[in-house]
């Protein structure tokens, strides 16, 4: 089902400190702060050879990433985001395999359709898939 890792989302309560240490102390590739309010974030891209790293701070009072914070206020990782072929065979088949899918699919942040996975079905880890 799962194929290439796309991204790892790390939640940061500053984002402009979190893009000066991936930029500067890592010496990593890092895209310039963009608002994305509809999914209520504020995200920066560190582009690696073989995956991407998103930083996301809150945006708005309905953020999905507030309570994450309010439990890590220095921040951490939020979600690994894994590809799939076929999202609609994912979330018919997760349930079946004991998995919660949280809400149903979206369109998400890369304009692609995506759903979450319960992290206490994943070994503590918040699952996004999206269908490439
Ligand atoms: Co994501």
């Amino acid at each position: 089902m799962i194929e290439r890792l796309n991204h790892v989302a790390v939640a940061v309560p500053d984002l402009e400190e979190a893009m000066a240490v991936y930029r500067d102390r890592l010496g990593a590739d890092v895209s310039p702060r963009a608002a994305l309010p509809e999914h209520g974030v504020s995200v920066s891209f560190v582009t690696l050879a073989n995956t991407t790293i998103e930083l996301l701070e809150p945006l708005g009072e309905g953020s999905p990433i507030l309570s994450f914070l309010e439990k890590n206020p220095r921040g951490g990782m939020h979600h690994l985001c894994y590809e799939v072929k076929d999202i609609e065979a994912a979330v018919q088949k997760l349930p079946t395999a004991g998995a919660r899918v949280l809400g149903g699919v979206k369109i998400g942040a890369h304009g692609k359709p995506v759903v979450f996975v319960h992290p206490a079905d994943f070994q503590g880890t918040l699952i996004e898939l999206e269908q490439e």
